[in-house]
């Protein structure tokens, strides 16, 4: 069976699904999804590029920065990293393997853990991370998505498609060890709710085929755009992101001291209210954006941006304190330019070469490339703010 006939079924047994249900399953159904098949997603031979994908740098960078947040720490004995949906592992080899190289102590101290939802994956991240992973520093993190299957598969249950359910990682140091969360594009693939003036999107199907229709908003959704978003005028449409918000809030509950980092796509509610950001879901396939997310269900990534306002709340209701949003720009101008970036440049021993990385720094820095779409969400908790102030990656523009 397709994936367009599964769907179909779903709805002809229940009924309209909600828009969040519709992209769960053509981004994560076990065996369809678009996360879920054996195909490449990233990079050139995919369907988008991510910072990773660039330049080993942004890897690197970020190792910089965690290693200053361990010393802004004390130096702990021990710290974990968890890297929620890391995809196919570029961004942990690269901060491990430069780590291992340049800050070897923060290294002996750090345990890397990786949460990815699907299996596929995962068994990626085995082939990329396996000298990591022999080591015993970095180590798979179980999604209780897949903690769930496997209880089901030894009670023999088949649970066909999952419903959402939440992270739910199990910590496996003890919880005073400071956790630094870092997520890269990980927010904006979260299933989202549509809404316009006629109410909240359902999906339904008339031959096969997917038809729109409304419901009321939920009181979650009013309450959403109340709070963080905007109600949608004649002809508009706007994201409420119920499922990024319980991440966040269980995340931010989840570190006792440390920080978050978490990069994407992204507005606030501030740029909603002059105007801007409405109806922002995307889908991609071979690098060009698709006006059609009923198009090749499980073929294609669908996106929706971040709302920063309502991810700092979740964080804030849990005591995190946040810094102002940066863009990905500013964040890592302030981690390179005291070097000059010369984590970007080591391995270049031709002037070609350097010109070659000259270029992709460019793009990873400036406005012109993913520097000003993308914004650092920084965060962190027990740590006094002169400490949080003195990060590098915080320097630049403030
Ligand atoms: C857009 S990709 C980003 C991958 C990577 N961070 C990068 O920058 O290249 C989103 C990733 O999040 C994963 N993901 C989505 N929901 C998840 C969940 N609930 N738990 C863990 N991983 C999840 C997806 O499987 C996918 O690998």
């Amino acid at each position: 069976m397709s994936l367009r006939e599964k769907i179909v079924q779903e709805i002809r047994e229940g009924g309209p699904i909600p828009f969040s249900r519709y992209m769960e399953m053509c981004l994560y159904d076990r065996e369809q999804g678009y996360y879920s098949r054996n195909v490449e997603q990233f990079g050139k031979a995919g369907d988008f590029y991510t910072s990773s994908d660039v330049h080993a740098v942004f890897g690197r960078l970020l190792a910089r920065q965690f290693d200053e947040m361990w010393r802004v720490l004390g130096s702990p004995p021990q710290i974990e990293i968890l890297e929620l949906g890391p995809g196919r592992g570029l961004f942990a080899r690269d901060v491990l393997d430069w780590s291992e190289k340049k800050f070897p102590e923060f290294f002996s101290a750090l345990r890397y853990r990786l949460a990815e939802r699907s299996s596929a994956l995962r068994e990626r991240l085995q082939a990329t991370l396996e000298r990591h992973f022999a080591a015993g520093n970095a180590s798979l993190v179980m999604s209780s998505v897949a903690a769930e299957r496997q209880k089901s598969a030894a009670h023999g249950v088949s649970r066909g498609l999952e419903g959402f359910s939440p992270l739910g990682f199990e910590r496996i140091l003890a919880p005073e060890v400071p956790l630094i969360v870092f997520a890269n594009e990980f927010f904006d693939a979260l299933p989202v709710e549509v809404i316009s003036p006629q109410g909240q999107l359902r999906i339904a199907e008339k031959d096969g085929r997917f038809i729109e229709t409304w419901v009321p908003p939920s009181s979650d959704d009013l309450e959403y755009l109340d709070r963080y978003s905007v109600h949608p005028e004649d002809g508009e449409r706007v994201e409420t992101a119920g499922i990024a918000q319980n991440y966040m809030t269980q995340l931010s509950a989840s570190i006792q001291r440390g920080f978050l980092i978490a990069i994407d796509y992204g507005y606030t509610r501030a740029e909603q209210l002059a105007g801007r950001h409405r109806d922002t879901l995307m889908t991609y396939r071979q690098h060009s954006a698709r006006p059609n997310p009923y198009e090749a269900p499980g073929e294609q990534d669908i996106t929706a941006h971040v709302n920063f306002t309502a991810l700092a709340a979740a964080a804030e209701q849990q005591g995190m304190q946040v810094q102002p949003l940066r863009t990905q720009s500013q964040f890592l101008m302030g981690i390179g330019e005291p070097n000059q970036f010369a984590d970007a440049f080591e391995d270049c021993r031709l002037p070609q070469e350097r010109a070659k990385v000259a270029l992709q720094l460019k793009h990873l820095v400036t406005p012109a490339g993913l520097g000003e779409s993308f914004h650092s969400l920084i965060a962190s908790k027990a740590v006094a703010p002169d400490r949080v102030a003195s990060l590098s990656g915080l320097s630049f523009g403030s």
